[in-house]
């Protein structure tokens, strides 16, 4: 569905770069070019292995998807700059946070395919989340041809627009709570007297493991944490800790806020 067709990333930044990297790894026989702002961007871009186009609308001439890949912020200008160039044969994908289709499709030419996804940086290990949403004029085969590009990067998911923003709050912004809580997890260990490499190595394996559990065996994570927890053992000590500090509440906050921001970022 893919080989041979262009893809012009508009924005290589950290995640633009991840997803290049992770599309790049699965060898889909997809030609990418890609811009960024500055100059010196260039040379980044040319590492990657892809072709640095040298400004958005060269970049998206002739191509058969476009990524959107800049901060929020910037949509506007660079929609402003390509808007005219882009032919209803095109897909354009955005993976803006907050960004509605309806607001990109404002800048297209009436039948342009815009589906918006929200992806997160596992992609580059071809472990992300990515979530879908058609705008107005995506027809099924275009959200097909995104879901094409992007599960070779992770795990892709369809939802409605309107839940994007939560998205955004929960798998987009997900990756830096959990690294807090590797980060949190090591120093401990590191406290309890276990060199550092050796309890990051155990933190972060073990937010791997818990994490293929739920995921591979489809329980509950509820029942998998009582089966950790033994009556009058260790862990249920921990737990209480964790209770104590407000865990759950605090982690159902952070994703609140998170998705607040996402609708603020809207331009
Ligand atoms: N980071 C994440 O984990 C994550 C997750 C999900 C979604 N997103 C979304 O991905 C988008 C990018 O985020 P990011 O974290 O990758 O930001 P970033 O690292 O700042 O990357 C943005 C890129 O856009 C380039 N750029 C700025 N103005 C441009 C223009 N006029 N034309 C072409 N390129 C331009 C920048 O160029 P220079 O390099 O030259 O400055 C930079 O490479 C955002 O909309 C964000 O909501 C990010």
């Amino acid at each position: 569905m893919l080989a041979g067709k262009t893809l012009a990333v508009l924005g290589v930044g950290t995640m633009g770069e991840a997803l290049v990297k992770g599309w790049l790894e699965s060898d889909l026989g997809l030609s990418v070019r890609g811009t960024a702002k500055r100059s010196a961007s260039r040379k980044r871009i040319e590492a990657l292995g892809i072709e640095p186009s040298p400004d958005n609308v060269s970049a998206v001439t002739g191509a058969d998807v476009v990524l959107l890949a800049t901060k929020p912020q910037v949509v506007p200008s660079v929609l402003a700059e390509v808007g005219a160039a882009i032919t209803p044969e095109t897909l354009v994908i955005s993976i803006a946070a907050g960004v509605p289709t309806a607001r990109i499709e404002q800048d297209l030419v009436p039948g342009v395919p815009v589906v918006r996804v929200m992806p997160n940086t596992p992609a580059v290990l071809r472990e992300g989340m990515s979530v879908l949403a058609g705008g107005a004029a995506a027809k099924e085969e275009d959200l097909a041809l995104a879901e094409a590009l992007f599960s070779p990067v992770g795990k892709t998911a369809v939802l409605d627009e309107g839940l994007m923003d939560a998205v955004t709050g929960l798998s987009g912004s997900g990756p830096a709570y959990v690294y807090l809580v590797i980060e949190s997890l090591a120093e401990a260990g590191v406290k309890v007297g276990i060199p550092r490499d050796t309890s990051t190595l155990l933190a972060a394996q073990t937010v791997l493991g818990a994490a293929r559990m739920v995921l591979e065996l489809g329980q509950h994570p509820a029942l998998l944490k009582d089966a950790v927890t033994t009556p009058a053992g260790c862990t249920v000590d921990g737990l209480m800790e964790l209770e104590e500090g407000k865990l759950r509440v605090t982690l159902l906050k952070a994703v609140v806020k998170a998705t607040q921001r996402s609708r603020e970022l809207a331009p």
